[in-house]
């Protein structure tokens, strides 16, 4: 594997698109695998045992694939397993969520921070301890909101429904004089006209997909691990796969992707199976 290898991205379906979506922005040189575990979603509702074990499959199965460096684009999978699969892969691993406290924790004015997601990401309380590693005195206050994601998938991302509820889930921060919020869920960028609506122009909103290609630049600018030429047309430097529902997959990519997708292959993720390591 050199550095013309591809960049492992995975996600637990689609939502993880908005990270890649940043990094087809922001390096677009670089070739990518990106794995969508669309039989298992969603992660947010799963205990950390699964998330672990589901999150190891895919990262054998991107390794089957020689990628250089793996990011994982889900919130929840970050906060549940990255420490896990940092400590025991070779290759570099990067989460969502270490970009996204730090450049919260560095915007903010009054050191009060909103964290909104799936809730096995807030219940892991994951972004308040990175938020209060880099400063310990931020005040850090979570709310799940798990009804955003179905309505993301939904399509209805400019609907009054849509907005009733992030405003009803916003009221609880309503009183907590937040001056930052942290987006902390992949579906949730494409819902930022909403969120702004609701919390008001004065709260910073933190993209942790925007944050997390910027973080992926610099890490392969630290390891020497930048490809040498441009991997040309995106049909050929971008590869998709997915555990189900291919074609569903392919419409909402279509959606939110620069460019269509024309292939999406369907894979038995469970064969990736790691024996030593099966609960
Ligand atoms: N990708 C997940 C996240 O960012 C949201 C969808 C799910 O619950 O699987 O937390």
């Amino acid at each position: 594997m050199g550095n013309d290898a591809p960049i492992g991205v995975f996600d637990s379906g689609v939502g993880g698109l908005t990270v890649a979506r940043e990094i087809m922005r922001q390096i677009p040189e670089e070739r990518m695998v990106y794995f969508g575990d669309t039989a298992r979603l969603p992660y947010g509702t799963k205990s950390k045992q699964t998330v672990i074990r589901y999150s190891r499959q895919i990262i054998r199965f991107l390794k089957t694939k020689h990628v250089k460096a793996i990011v994982i684009a889900c919130n929840t999978a970050t906060a549940q397993a990255l420490e896990e699969l940092q400590s025991e892969t070779e290759i570099p691993v990067i989460g969502v969520i270490d970009a996204a406290a730090r450049v919260a924790s560095s915007v903010t004015k009054n050191g009060r921070i909103g964290v909104v997601g799936t809730t096995g990401t807030i219940e892991s309380g994951m972004y308040t301890k990175v938020l209060k590693s880099y400063n310990p005195r931020v005040q850090v206050y979570g709310k799940a909101c798990p009804l955003l994601v179905s309505l993301v998938e939904e399509g209805w991302l400019h609907d009054s429904v849509t907005e009733e509820v992030v405003s009803r889930y916003m009221k609880d921060l309503e009183y907590k004089s937040i001056d930052t919020l942290i987006l902390g869920c992949t579906h949730y960028p494409l819902l930022r006209s909403v969120f702004r609506k609701a919390v008001g122009e004065a709260v910073t909103l933190v993209n942790p997909a925007y944050e997390t290609a910027m973080e992926l630049g610099r890490l392969l600018d630290r390891e020497g691990l930048r490809c040498s030429a441009d991997a040309g047309p995106a049909d050929s430097k971008y590869e998709f796969y997915v555990s189900d529902a291919a074609e569903k997959f392919c419409s909402f990519a279509n959606s939110i992707l620069p460019y269509d997708i024309e292939q999406v292959r369907q894979i038995n993720i469970e064969g990736y199976e790691s024996e030593e390591r099966a609960y």
